[in-house]
């Protein structure tokens, strides 16, 4: 079937609708919602039999969906309606909360239902939310909604406030005024909802210092013993790691970044709240972790651990999955510790939103030298990847939580094992970003998918899902979607793979491999030769620079990258790279 993907940016939800659509064999191209009349010529070239917009937050004009089924999948349970459906759902504190697919009609989200799905809501962020039961539950939906179009009996259910389960309501669009906190009143649970209902975006607008800056990356703190009446409200008492530890009238909240308020003169990015604050909060003092604290602790922490049964399970939850220098000098060092304990197998967990996005644009951006703190990174996660390549005392597995992009994809393909969960997209290629790529990517990505596959994937900046990259031998498992279920068969695999009678055999071959690698070609020439390339990447003025400023502001013409107009190709009758067998 021809299916037109309608989105206002090519995000990780479209990217996961696209994958899974591809992976059923539909033929699916994609056009931006930015400008009515590449809608119109898409339309006309590719002809599709349905439009699907996983992610579209423009109004689809009347010729449009009046000619053709426009289904649009809408964050909100049946019933909603607006643009902060999320946002409401989080600051009333829903127990649960749910995706609606609808057809487009002349009321915005007041069209038919073809589908809808509610979730259990947890206390996270709302781009927490959005990327992953948000994400699970638009995936169960694209598939309803295909099985419902491919029957010609179904007929969609028109939206009736007076059903039963018609629990929702048109809510307007949620103002600052409505998010801001009031330190005085607002206790320390109102503060985290108020700043989770706001992030990643708009942030909660407040000022501290002097600055008004949002708000963002909310963590409870509970672990540190606070003295609630030492403290003002507000006040800010510890830093770690860039957040900042604020009191409150009965505890104390983390806040990890900040965003000054744009002015006429200047535009302003997301940034570690202490970097934002530098200069008025020197004197508040650091308050350390111990390296591998426990991954149930409740207070701000990047990198967290557990172990069971011989295997140690490693976190790394950096914001927005984007790892600065020293962010991965961080990693190693846990890393390093975890390969002097007993444990037989390491487990990269990643974070919570992704396994990793590679090199921190932001920081790199925000840098006096950008050039230079881009090498820094380079060189940073590089070493954390060299470790893990010469880990020869351990099994290493990737575990693929959640998306990964670019270095982030190749760290992965550092492990000995390779497991995914369903819908979980990759992204390995540098190219959109102006950059050749290290993170030992020439030795570990031919290595799995052979020479050609890899040129395909670093040329064509493609997204690529687990079940394709299981396909092509860069994944070498998937398991069930349902984060539990994963969890359970991860932990299950590991325990395995550690218990093995084989285990010390194992070892063996993989040093005897890693050894026969090294004869081939040293790893410090793979690192040499992308690095040589990668400096040219970094030079003043490079296509990089401009591409990483309009990546982190957030720039962007509106036009579909011409690589995403694949129902070209499908017209031209050009046999395209498709992975899919
Ligand atoms: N450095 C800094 N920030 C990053 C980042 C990176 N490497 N990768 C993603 N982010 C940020 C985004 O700016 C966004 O920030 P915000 O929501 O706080 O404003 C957030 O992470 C989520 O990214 P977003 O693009 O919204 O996620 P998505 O899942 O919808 O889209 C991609 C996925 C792949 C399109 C997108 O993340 C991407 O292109 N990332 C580029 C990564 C990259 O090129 N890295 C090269 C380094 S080696």
């Amino acid at each position: 079937m021809r299916i037109l993907l309608l989105v206002t940016a090519f995000n990780g939800v479209s990217q996961r609708v696209y994958e899974q659509l591809r992976w059923k064999k539909h033929q699916v191209s994609v056009v931006f919602g930015a400008n009515d009349s590449e809608i119109r010529q898409s339309i006309d070239e590719f002809e599709p039999a349905i439009i699907i917009c996983p992610f579209l937050k423009q109004r689809i004009t009347e010729d449009i969906w009046r000619k053709h089924l426009c289904i649009i999948i809408h964050p909100g349970i049946k019933g909603d309606r607006g643009p902060s459906s999320l946002d409401w759902s989080i600051l009333n504190q829903d127990e649960y909360w749910g995706v609606t697919a609808l057809q487009a009609d002349t009321e915005m989200d007041a069209g038919a239902i073809w589908s809808s799905r509610n979730f259990k809501t947890r206390s996270i962020s709302k781009a927490s939310m959005y990327r992953q039961q948000v994400s699970d539950t638009s995936a169960q939906l694209i598939d309803d909604v295909i099985q419902h179009f491919q029957d010609e009996s179904y007929r969609p259910e028109p939206l009736d406030y007076s059903k039963a389960d018609v629990k929702g309501q048109l809510r307007p669009l949620l103002k600052q005024c409505e998010r801001m906190i009031d330190w005085k009143r607002d206790n320390t649970d109102t503060i985290i909802k108020k700043i989770h209902a706001a992030d990643s975006f708009p942030g909660v607008l407040d000022n501290l210092c002097g600055l008004d800056v949002y708000l963002f990356g909310a963590h409870i703190e509970s672990s540190m013993t606070i003295n609630a009446q030492a403290y003002q409200a507000k006040e800010i008492i510890a830093t770690r790691k860039g957040a900042i530890c604020l009191a409150t009238i009965d505890g104390a909240i983390w806040v990890s970044h900040l965003k000054r308020q744009k002015t006429d003169k200047a535009r302003y990015i997301k940034l570690p709240a202490s970097q934002v604050l530098q200069g008025f909060i020197d004197h508040v003092a650091e308050a350390p972790l111990e390296l591998l604290t426990p991954y149930l602790s409740e207070t701000y922490k990047e990198i967290s651990y557990y172990q069971d049964n011989g295997v140690g399970y490693l976190y790394f939850n950096f914001h927005n999955g984007a790892m600065g220098t020293q962010q991965c000098i961080d990693l190693l060092e846990a890393y390093q510790a975890l390969l002097k304990t007993d444990v037989k197998v390491i487990v990269l967990m990643g974070g919570d939103d992704f396994w990793s996005n590679g090199i921190h644009l932001n920081h790199i951006e925000a840098s006096t030298d950008p050039a230079a703190e881009s090498w820094q990174n380079i060189h940073a996660i590089n070493d954390v990847v060299k470790a893990i390549l010469e880990s020869s005392d351990k099994i290493t597995v990737a575990a693929l939580r959640n998306n990964a992009v670019a270095g982030g994809v190749m760290m992965a393909l550092a492990c000995d094992h390779v497991f995914a969960r369903d819908g979980v997209v990759l992204n390995p290629h540098y190219k959109s970003m102006g950059l050749f790529g290290s993170e030992y990517w020439t030795y570990s990505l031919p290595k799995r998918v052979g020479n050609k596959i890899a040129q395909e994937l670093t040329q064509g900046c493609m997204p690529l899902g687990v079940k394709q990259a299981e396909v092509l031998g860069l994944v070498d498992t998937v398991f069930a979607t349902d984060t539990q279920v994963f969890q359970l068969s991860l932990e299950e695999h590991c325990q395995g793979l550690a218990q093995h009678h084989l285990f010390d055999q194992w070892l063996a071959n993989k040093a005897c491999a890693r050894a026969e690698d090294e004869q081939r070609k040293p790893l410090q020439q793979y690192r040499d030769e992308e690095l040589a390339k990668m400096k040219r990447c970094f030079a003043i003025n490079s296509e990089y620079h401009h591409l990483r400023h309009n990546f982190v502001y957030k720039i962007s013409c509106g036009l579909t990258p011409e690589r995403l107009k694949t129902h070209k190709n499908i017209i031209d009758g050009i046999v395209k790279f498709d992975p899919v067998p």
